[in-house]
């Protein structure tokens, strides 16, 4: 009876923290990266726990995360094992991690006005991109 009940207490604590870390991003960014911050907050605002690095350089950890140049952007992102490139919209993450589709990750390279962190007078349509380690890239949702 009694290592049954720990059992079932052991996989309780597992999907809870399963859960939390399905929600967690650790973003690389530069310290004087102003959209940036917007985009942390555009984050958090849409239920995200977000842990904030700033590094100096940021080429190391996007070629660590698989970033290659044409899908690049200012900041680079990790959640759930997934690689966040740029200013990519709270509920696109959410689909990718609700759908777990086989890819690194998402990216809106460069950094498009109106894209979430990037608000201005300005709304350009922009595509967010998936993409692998073999270079497959697919548009995954265009705003
Ligand atoms: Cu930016
Ligand atoms: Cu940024």
């Amino acid at each position: 009876m009694i290592p049954h009940i720990r059992l079932l207490i052991l996989i309780a604590i597992s999907l809870v923290s399963a859960s939390a870390l399905a929600n967690e991003v650790d973003v690389y960014k530069s310290p004087t990266c102003g959209c940036c911050v917007k985009w942390v907050k555009h984050l958090r605002d849409n239920g995200f726990t977000v842990r904030t690095h700033d590094v100096q350089n940021v080429v190391p950890y996007k070629i660590k995360y698989g970033i290659t140049q044409p899908l690049a952007s200012c900041h680079t992102a990790t959640v759930d094992g997934y690689t966040i490139e740029g200013h990519v919209p709270a509920a696109d993450i959410k689909r990718l991690l609700k759908e777990k589709p086989k890819v690194t990750g998402l990216a809106v390279p460069g950094m498009p006005m109106g894209s979430p962190g990037m608000e201005g007078h300005r709304k350009d349509a922009y595509n967010v991109l998936s993409f692998d380690q073999d270079g497959n890239i697919k548009v995954f949702a265009s705003h």
